[in-house]
Parts: C-alpha cells; sequence; structure tokens
C-alpha cells in the first residue's frame, strides 16, 4: 500500500493550491465508499496541507439535528441544532457561511477558543436532502476568503462523490 505524502499549501496564490489538493483528495478516497473512512482521510489531508487551521471536521446530519463525525482538532461540541451556531445556520440557510470574526457571529459555539474565524460549507444528496456541513476553523482572523469558498466548496463535492449515495438516504 502506497504510503501518502500530504503537500503542503501556502496562502498564495490559492486557486492552484485547492487544485492540488483536489486531486490529492479524489486519489486519496479512489476506490473507497465507505463515508467514515473517507471522511476520516479527508480530514487528515486538508488539517495538514492547508495552513492556519486549528480544528476541521464533518458534522453528519441524523434526521434531526448536527451529530459530529471524523475531524482533527481539539475535541467539539458533538451536536448542533439546525439554525444553531455557524454549523447549524449553514445547514438551515443551505449557504456557505463565511465567517471573518467569530465573535461577530450570532450565536456563535466555541468549542475551542483558539478560533477566531472560519467557513462551513453544507453538503446535500443528490435529492439535495441534507447530508451534513463540512467545518473549518481557523486561529487567524479573517482567514477565509472566496478563492477558500470556491476550493472547499469543489473538495466537499469530491467528498460527496466518492461516497456510496444510499448510505445518506439510510441516514436522512
Ligand atoms: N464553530 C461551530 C461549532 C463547532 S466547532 O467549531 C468545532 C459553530 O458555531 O457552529
Amino acid at each position: 500500500m502506497a504510503v501518502f505524502e500530504a503537500p503542503i499549501l501556502s496562502t498564495t496564490d490559492k486557486p492552484s493550491l485547492y487544485r492540488e489538493l483536489l486531486l490529492q483528495a479524489r486519489s486519496l478516497m479512489a476506490g473507497e465508499r465507505d463515508r467514515i473512512a473517507n471522511a476520516a482521510n479527508f480530514c487528515s489531508l486538508i488539517y495538514h496541507a492547508v495552513p492556519q487551521l486549528n480544528w476541521c471536521g464533518f458534522y453528519f446530519y441524523d434526521g434531526s439535528e448536527l451529530v459530529v463525525g471524523p475531524f482533527q482538532g481539539k475535541p467539539a461540541c458533538v451536536r448542533i441544532a439546525l439554525g444553531k451556531g455557524v454549523c447549524g445556520t449553514a445547514a438551515a440557510t443551505k449557504q456557505t457561511q463565511l465567517v471573518p470574526n467569530v465573535h461577530d457571529f450570532p450565536g456563535h459555539i466555541a468549542c475551542d477558543s483558539a478560533s477566531e474565524s472560519e467557513i462551513v460549507v453544507p453538503m446535500f444528496d443528490g435529492h439535495g436532502h441534507l447530508i451534513g456541513v463540512w467545518d473549518v476553523d481557523s486561529p487567524v482572523l479573517n482567514r477565509f476568503d472566496e478563492e477558500d469558498r470556491r476550493g472547499m466548496e469543489a473538495l466537499v463535492e469530491a467528498w460527496i462523490e466518492h461516497n456510496d449515495p444510499t448510505r445518506f438516504e439510510a441516514a436522512a
């Protein structure tokens, strides 16, 4: 089995860096349909390759609320109601949330006091049903911009494509 070498990405020239990361993510998940396995490796890849992160991970929708899944970083709150915090807002509005300063976001849930900014991408199956959210936190204010949004959304799409869609329907 090949040892996977994660690239180290700088914050400059984000489009080409995210393109490279997308190739790495696709190759890491190739041939595997288990969503937990793919989620775990996906988190590790991004956490170690993207600079200035203190937490990244999945919250999966269990049909009633968001429940923490594979992640990298400090232990996190386990359950988040739809509409609560940044994650619950992304899930309820179906819109990626780019938060330059978490202290200005009403209802932000502080799992790691180091977090200063974050981006949360909601995830849907082929029928538009909520799967969960992808949450990325930084200890740096204003860390994420539109290029990070495009890059993270493309990565999340790749993660969804590499998983067995029936697993999501069963969970919803
Ligand atoms: N930031 C989230 C809570 C989850 S932790 O950051 C891991 C929020 O306010 O939704």
